[in-house]
């Protein structure tokens, strides 16, 4: 549980940056590699140790998960695990593969660290049900969760309450083992890979609105390119955004519409964006963004806008601070069951360095001083809050320091590094 302490860049700074593989997309890819039949092969993976936890969660399953080959014999081929399944930190683990076990004949247990078992998992119970699925949880609706299906799955139509898109991904990863079509509807802004996924390889259809229907089927092997995560970049394109005249170039970025609210919000702020598009991965557009620092007013955010930028919103908040006027997060509520109570971490992180922030039940409201102080920041055991203290030393008056910053290895080891390397690029 090391603190670490993060001194302000000495000026402005000019960088190119491959950021990490994505996250997201490294745990669908990994997990619909393991439900084919055959080799696929993912490369570029995230390097965060919650990728790390879903290729050794399939290990345990007895798929050969080794460097760049996943080798499996398909879904129907997964054994049940003599222990329970560890997720360690991270939320995208468990939830998806609650839905990828819904559909085996066998019970498996799903756990996590401290952190972890503690987060809402009631949320997965009604779509997985529906499917034929059995759920248990523990007391208080979290993991330890058992799960599996004790007769075979039947398609079903689901309407989620939650723009979740773990909950539609943990569905469609069930539904593809049903023995009928589905479908699925919720709330917009979420990010849609997994249906992008499943529509590129035959297996699903959009319909109308939200609404996306799972046609059961094998999943066949794929080689998936794993482009970088705009989550991670957008640490680099805030740091860019706070000092004027500065400008950070990342190449390779997935651009799916729900992960790059947080570019909109920068602009907001009055940043200055250049994104083209230069590929794409199974129907998600892949491209090059460039953040240049310009000032920094404030920024509202609300509605799809906050779930399409739901895992930026501390940095948010960083920007609100350094900037001038009034930031207001509304409709984020979700912040609350986040690795810590991402609400209350976020305002603490500014009020401990000198700001002025303020929680509401779905958001909260930060005032624009322009500058923030040197202070200590408690993690929280929350990388998103680790890394967004470190970017907020970009326009900090001093040094910054974090309390355990070492939980930023769930998502991007090596971020500290990355972010000072950055800060001194010409
Ligand atoms: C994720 C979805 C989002 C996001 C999380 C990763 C995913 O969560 O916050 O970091 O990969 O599907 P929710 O589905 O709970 O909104």
């Amino acid at each position: 549980m090391t603190d670490l302490t993060i001194n302000p860049p000495r000026g402005g700074f000019h960088a190119e940056v491959t950021v990490p593989g994505d996250k997201s997309l490294s745990h669908r890819a990994l997990i619909l590699a393991a439900m084919a039949k055959g080799e696929s092969r993912v490369s570029g993976l995230g390097p965060g140790a919650d990728v790390v936890a879903t290729g050794e969660l399939l290990g345990a399953l007895g798929v050969d998960v080794g460097g760049a080959i996943v080798a499996s014999s398909g879904v129907e081929a997964w054994t049940k695990a003599d222990e329970p399944l560890d997720c360690g930190n991270s939320g995208t683990t468990l939830r998806l593969m609650a839905g990828a076990l819904a559909g085996r004949p066998f019970t498996s247990t799903l756990t996590g660290d401290e952190s972890l078992r503690a987060r809402p998992m009631r949320r997965l119970v009604a779509p997985l049900t529906a499917l034929g699925a059995t759920v248990a949880l523990s007391e208080g609706d979290t993991a330890p969760l058992e799960v599996g299906a004790h007769k075979p799955l039947v398609g079903a139509d689901v309407a989620l309450d939650l723009a979740s898109a773990q909950v539609r991904t943990a569905f469609a990863l069930a539904a593809l083992q049903a023995e009928g079509p589905s479908t699925i509807e919720s709330p917009a802004g979420y990010r849609d890979h997994t249906e992008r996924w499943l529509e590129a390889t035959g297996l699903g259809t959009r319909l109308d609105g939200t609404a996306f229907r799972i046609d059961p089927g094998p999943v066949p092997p794929t080689d998936y390119e794993i482009p970088g995560d705009p989550s991670s970049a957008a640490y680099l394109w805030a740091a860019a955004a706070i000092s004027r005249g500065s400008e950070v170039t990342t190449p390779g970025i997935v651009l799916n519409p729900g992960r790059i609210g947080f570019l909109q919000i920068l602009e907001m702020f009055g940043a200055v964006i250049e994104a083209s598009v230069t590929g794409s991965i199974l129907g998600d557009a892949v491209g090059t963004v460039t953040v240049r620092g310009h000032g920094l007013f404030a920024a509202e955010v609300s509605g799809p806008l906050a779930v399409a930028a739901l895992d930026e919103l501390p940095l948010v908040a960083v920007l609100g601070a350094l900037g001038e006027g009034i930031t207001v997060v509304r409709d984020a509520q979700e912040l609350r069951a986040k690795e810590s109570d991402r609400i209350e971490s976020t305002v603490n992180m500014i009020r401990a360095l000198g700001g002025g922030a303020e929680s509401t039940e779905d958001g909260f409201a930060v005032v624009g001083t322009g500058w923030l102080e040197p202070g200590t920041v408690a993690s929280a055991g929350d990388h998103r809050i680790a890394m967004a203290a470190a970017v907020a030393a970009t326009g900090a008056t001093g040094p910054i320091t974090i309390e355990d910053a070492g939980v930023a290895a769930v998502s991007w080891p090596g971020f500290y590094e990355q972010l000072e390397a950055t800060w001194s690029s010409q």
